[in-house]
């Protein structure tokens, strides 16, 4: 009989508990016995291993969160912290390992495929939605909806006082958060990594859109969109800049963690299931080093090397849409 094992490692996503339902029940499908070690790569290190059962699994396809924990693992990074976690992996009789992470989390599965010999098999589970080899990852639906949700609320008291709000969203180096939640908010503008070269070099452009847009419109609410990690104090100290330099007050607002929790919606739920089958599928086909995912509708298993060292793009067709449909365009396009 098989042995697998499971962990969750990273920035945690909504969708991680539905993923962990789905290989539980997967593997006792087939016949395997499941183990799930807990705070990611940490429980590797540590030995915390434990069975899992059908009962564990019950009713967690709705919760946020992840029942085994996650962590990020310095440990790991050292070569006695990854012989450790083999020889915890062996000990155990594990055959085949599934990770549910991002982009991190399944280079450290290429680390640890040098010291130890079962097969591995990634997941794809990051709100930053920046893993090559597929469309979605785990909890990218689920975030980019809470800060689209968040971005709503913004908008009443911004249209009430007519203020200019910066928003922060998450998506570590990548931009598909800010650039999906600000078009379906109805951002007036988005600033994220793949649409920018320099954002200091940008800056007169951001202030003249802000300008010209109130010139268009006249006194009204103004929400911009932008990625974290683009100017140094992120928001807070952006805005303070355009606050000076427009003579207009402009509020930030960081949403931070709130994006990685709650519900996963029903995409999530329904993504993380297949894969989380598809998976354990994978493990039992022989497969090992890949990473499963979702393109254009189809089940896919991708290298993991090519998934983690392939930059994925954002959307042409979304960024397209982001310079069409925003007012005073003009003033924007004419300075890039
Ligand atoms: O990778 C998920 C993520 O939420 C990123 O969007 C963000 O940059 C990072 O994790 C934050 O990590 P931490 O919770 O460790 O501060």
């Amino acid at each position: 009989m098989k042995r697998i094992a499971v962990l969750t490692s990273g920035g945690d996503a909504p969708g991680m508990n539905a993923c962990i339902r789905s290989v539980v029940l997967t593997a006792l499908h087939f016949g395997y016995q499941v183990y799930g070690f807990r705070h990611g790569y940490n429980g590797l290190v540590d030995n915390e291993i434990e069975l899992l059962t059908m009962q564990q699994v019950r009713h967690i396809i709705q919760k946020g969160g992840t029942l085994l924990k996650s962590a990020r693992c310095s440990k790991f990074k050292t070569e006695s912290g990854i012989k450790l976690a083999a020889k915890h992996l062996d000990a155990a009789e594990i055959d085949a390992l599934i990770v549910i992470g991002g982009d991190g989390s399944l280079r450290g599965m290429m680390h640890l495929s040098k010291y130890w010999q079962g097969q591995l098999i990634g997941i794809p589970g990051t709100i930053d939605n920046d893993l090559s080899g597929s469309d979605n990852t785990i909890g990218f639906q689920t975030a980019t909806e809470t800060v689209i949700d968040a971005i709503d609320k913004l908008r009443d008291t911004a249209d009430a006082f007519e203020r200019i709000f910066m928003v922060e969203v998450m998506g570590r180096d990548a931009g598909f958060i800010a650039l999906s939640s600000g078009i379906a908010s109805g951002a007036e503008q988005i600033i994220y990594p793949e649409g920018l070269k320099d954002i200091h070099q940008e800056l007169d452009c951001i202030i003249q859109h802000v300008e010209s847009a109130r010139k268009l419109h006249g006194r009204s609410s103004y929400i911009i969109v932008i990625s974290e990690n683009l100017w140094p104090g992120g928001a807070y100290d952006l805005s303070q800049v355009l606050t000076e330099q427009i003579g207009i007050e402009c509020r930030p607002v960081i949403l931070g963690h709130i994006q990685r929790g709650g519900c996963p919606n029903g995409f999530d739920r329904i993504l993380a299931t297949k894969l989380g089958v598809f998976a354990v599928e994978a493990i039992k086909n022989g497969h090992s080093l890949m990473m499963v995912g979702e393109i254009s509708n189809e089940l896919t298993l991708t290298a993991i090397s090519d998934c983690v060292n392939n930059k994925k793009p954002v959307d042409k067709k979304l960024s397209d849409i982001q310079a069409k449909v925003f007012d005073s365009v003009e003033i924007l396009s004419n300075c890039t």
